[in-house]
């Protein structure tokens, strides 16, 4: 049993608790209401939250009067205490970095060209389909320990770096067993149709089929993916082959999410019948797309480390989409290729600085719509009684540091379902 927990003397406490009756994801000027309470509290008890509120009150409750040896007491004097950071959007499967991708892109190549050449996506597979399980599962735990540091305590991880039934179902358990030696909480999803592997070039939907027929039921019946990602998009999949993909993943009861609007723009209202959790990246989108977006509760998540760490000049139009009431949530989509970070305050200060979104939203969007993202709302994502302790605390004096001192980490302490970690 996790110790109790108390955090007191924050000079902010970000609860993100809701601010109107409305349940949902955070839309439009609700993205910016933080709920914030100052010289604040939080007790969690049995990796729970069970109260938060200023600490003059923590201090005056019974059962804490009572019980206060027992307890773990932090001071967070001066400090901020947020919800731990949702990174819905990982690809943590990976053995090496792409150095060579880097460089090239630098003297002037673009990701497509590094794609079309045998560079890319299909660059990292012999790695991963040769490595024993234990050297990824290592792999994955260094990458979850070091998000933990950053301040995230849930993480979305996909596979994607193997394309066979074998290379892909290791990925996913690997994922699980990274998991269940890290004391964050770790949402595994199947992206075994990340690109079609070269085995398969000018034959894509053989490998859809195997995609469908093999690693799909499988990964759904062993229980290790609960959601199915496409990236659909040139090169990738088409729109008619996600479509399949997401039949099949509906179908063995599995939720579904996609790369969407990379490269290139895909229409999104036939996707609608699958009720995705999340179209991620979304830098091209339809117009006509938008009200449908808004009606929904599909979130909008969006990789800026993507867009930076490929020497992009655009990012996604956040305004347009946060303005006209669609979810939108932020992430890193750690990778190899295209967003080598894992520091959620880093994509937060791009969204700010990119894509004009107030330091406000980028939380909002790295906490509770997050959380939406992945259909744990109702545990993840804010500092309310009931909720999970997970919990971040940040040597700042006000939130807005958090995104502003970009490249370097303030995180000082994150509890993950009550268990606390300092990494400095
Ligand atoms: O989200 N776009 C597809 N997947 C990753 C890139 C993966 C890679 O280049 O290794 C992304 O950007
Ligand atoms: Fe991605």
């Amino acid at each position: 049993m996790t110790p109790p927990l108390l955090l007191v003397n924050a000079r902010q406490v970000l609860t993100l608790a809701a601010a109107s009756a409305k349940n949902g994801p955070r839309r439009g000027p609700d993205l910016r209401e933080l709920g914030i309470i100052e010289n604040g509290a939080v007790l969690c008890i049995g990796g729970k939250i069970v109260s938060v509120g200023t600490t003059k009150d923590a201090l005056r409750d019974p059962w804490l009067k009572k019980n206060r040896k027992k307890v773990t007491e932090i001071d967070c004097g001066g400090k901020v205490i947020l919800p731990g950071f949702v990174d819905s959007h990982t690809h943590p499967v990976f053995v090496s970095p792409r150095l060579v991708d880097f460089e090239k892109r630098i003297e002037g190549a673009s990701y497509e060209q590094i794609a079309a050449a045998g560079g890319g996506i299909r660059s990292s597979l012999e790695a991963v389909r040769s490595a024993a399980k234990a050297t990824l599962t290592d792999k994955i735990i260094a990458a979850f320990r070091d998000m933990a540091a950053h301040g995230t305590t849930t993480v979305e991880a996909k596979s994607g770096y193997g394309l066979t039934l074998e290379s892909e179902l290791k990925s996913l358990e690997a994922i699980r067993d990274a998991g269940s030696r890290w004391p964050g909480t770790v949402i595994p999803t199947l992206l075994g149709a990340h690109v079609v592997p070269k085995e398969f070039q000018g034959c894509s939907q053989k490998y859809v089929e195997i995609v469908c027929t093999e690693m799909i039921p499988q990964a759904a019946r062993r229980k290790l993916a609960q959601f199915v990602d496409v990236f659909c998009d040139k090169g990738a999949f088409t729109a008619e082959e996600a479509q399949q993909i997401f039949e099949a993943a509906r179908a063995h009861g599995l939720n579904v999410r996609a790369h969407m609007g990379q490269l290139s723009e895909t229409l999104l209202a036939p996707f609608q019948r699958f009720d995705p959790a999340s179209f991620d990246h979304m830098d091209h989108l339809n117009e006509s797309d938008i009200p449908m977006l808004a009606k929904s509760d599909t979130v909008a998540t969006f990789v800026p480390g993507a867009n930076y760490f490929l020497g992009m000049k655009t990012y996604p139009d956040a305004r347009r989409l946060i303005d006209s009431g669609v979810a939108v949530a932020l992430a890193t989509d750690y990778n190899p290729g295209t967003s080598p970070t894992l520091s959620m305050p880093m994509a937060m200060s791009l969204a700010c600085t990119h894509m004009k979104m107030s330091p406000a939203e980028t939380i909002a969007a790295a906490t509770i719509n997050g959380a939406w993202a992945l259909r744990l709302a109702d545990r993840k994502g804010s500092i309310e009684a009931g909720k999970d302790a997970d919990l971040a605390v940040f040597d700042t004096e006000d939130y807005r540091e958090i995104p502003y001192w970009f490249g370097a980490n303030h995180c000082t302490l994150t509890a993950m379902n009550g268990i606390v970690e300092m990494p400095r």
